[in-house]
């Protein structure tokens, strides 16, 4: 008919259907293949949750560990994929280099881009899989100015990024097996949350029939923007320029009440849910126990906890249905394990890849999956006729 309906950020339009995550947000409910998240975490690896949302059902034990042995078979990097990290800045943040060398990958692949051949969509997928936790490792190495070390395939997929990440080439190094379990706790957390803005930027540019490799470099991109994964960096810079300027919370919660440009209570609110976010509250029971052990910044999780607590009881949020998301506890762990803050997005990356190959997988097998083009309501000038450079 020619008529369009607006609908700025697809607040209440679908593009698709799905059958790999459903989320209730007014319940607080989000389930992978219909399994409730609070179950799989702390009780499903990683690699076994991937299995989940890329094939649709929980492995058996022999399927696992035929999947598992397939990844560790392809954590290798090209040695002259190597080299592209040599020639980013020392500072350079990490998602860029991430993203670049993911996008690098359909040139060192070219035997596995066809989006239709599901051998080779197989293959890339463990490719991506096997050799995300060794891109992100080496970013942070480069970020660092340490040597790369390869892979050690005795090691499972999280207790191997560990070692590639705080390891060096002549040292042993103890993966410190609780740390590597509440890791790949939150990379389960993180694994998939259906139509957000990456995982619908990788079926977007999916949709023309662009390669794996491609949709997800695009689809980290589109992450690390702040009020997506870039968040988890964002909450723990918010914490320590409080910190820094004496811990005056409620200075700042009305800063962000005055909707002062660009101060926001990062680590709040969700297109979704309007309850509470699930995750969040497995997030905060972890920082609880990891913070604990390892010592971490404890200044800072109180101050995020009483943060918490003045936002939840203030006319401003209650109203506006903003609790935690899965950000706002996070950066306080993996500061805890380690990571600089700029690996925080990262971390967040490596945890979604199982999430945006399902959905990817499932929108090129789809046969109502069309190229994703939507409409504009114009709002320009109507026409006018050409004035030569001469007389303007
Ligand atoms: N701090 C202060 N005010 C907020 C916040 C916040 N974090 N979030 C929303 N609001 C206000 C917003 O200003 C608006 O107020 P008003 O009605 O007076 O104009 C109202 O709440 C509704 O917000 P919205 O911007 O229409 O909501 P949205 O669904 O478009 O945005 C969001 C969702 C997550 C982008 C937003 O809540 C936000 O910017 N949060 C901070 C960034 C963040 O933590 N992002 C991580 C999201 S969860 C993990 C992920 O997906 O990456």
């Amino acid at each position: 008919t020619g008529r369009v309906a607006l609908d700025i950020g697809f607040v209440n339009t679908a593009a698709c259907t799905s059958a790999i995550t459903y989320i209730d947000g007014d319940a607080g409910i989000l389930r992978y293949r219909g399994y409730p998240i609070d179950q799989l975490a702390g009780k499903a690896s990683f690699v076994e949750v991937s299995y989940l949302l890329i094939y649709g059902e929980l492995p058996t034990a022999d399927q696992l560990a035929e999947f598992d042995s397939r990844l560790r078979r392809h954590t290798l990097l090209h040695e002259d994929l190597k080299q592209f990290f040599r020639g980013f800045p020392r500072d350079a943040h990490p998602m860029p280099v991430l993203s670049s060398a993911v996008s690098a990958l359909s040139t060192f692949y070219q035997d596995s881009l066809d989006p239709f051949d599901e051998r080779q969509v197989e293959i890339s997928t463990l490719r991506l899989l096997a050799k995300l936790p060794t891109i992100a490792a080496y970013a942070y190495k480069k970020s660092v100015g340490q040597p790369f070390l390869y892979p050690d395939n005795s090691l499972g997929l999280t207790e191997n990024f560990l070692r590639m990440t705080f390891g060096f080439p002549a040292e042993p190094y103890e993966v410190d097996p609780d740390l590597a379990a509440a890791l790949d706790m939150l990379f389960v957390l993180h694994a998939d949350h259906e139509q957000n803005c990456s995982t619908s930027t990788v079926r977007l540019v999916g949709s023309s029939q662009a390669n794996l490799f491609a949709s997800i470099s695009a689809g980290i991109n589109a992450l690390f923007g702040p009020l997506h994964g870039g968040a988890n960096q964002s909450v723990l810079e918010m914490l320590e320029s409080i910190q820094r300027e004496g811990g005056d919370i409620p200075s700042f919660v009305k800063r962000v009440k005055n909707k002062e440009p660009g101060v926001k209570l990062m680590g709040f609110g969700h297109r979704v849910y309007k309850n509470y976010d699930p995750r969040a509250a497995i997030v905060k029971q972890t920082a609880d126990t990891v913070l604990d052990k390892l010592g971490g910044d404890n200044e800072l999780l109180d101050l995020a906890r009483q943060l918490e607590e003045i936002a939840l009881s203030d006319d401003y949020f209650v109203e506006r249905k903003l609790y935690p998301n899965v950000d706002f506890y996070t950066g306080l762990i993996y500061r805890a394990m380690g990571f600089p803050t700029r690996m925080f997005t990262v971390l967040f990356a490596l945890g979604r890849l199982p999430g945006w190959i399902a959905q990817w997988r499932e929108m090129i097998n789809d046969p109502a999956t069309k190229i994703g083009r939507p409409r504009q309501v114009y709002t320009g000038a109507t026409e006018r006729s050409f004035v030569p450079l001469s007389e303007r």
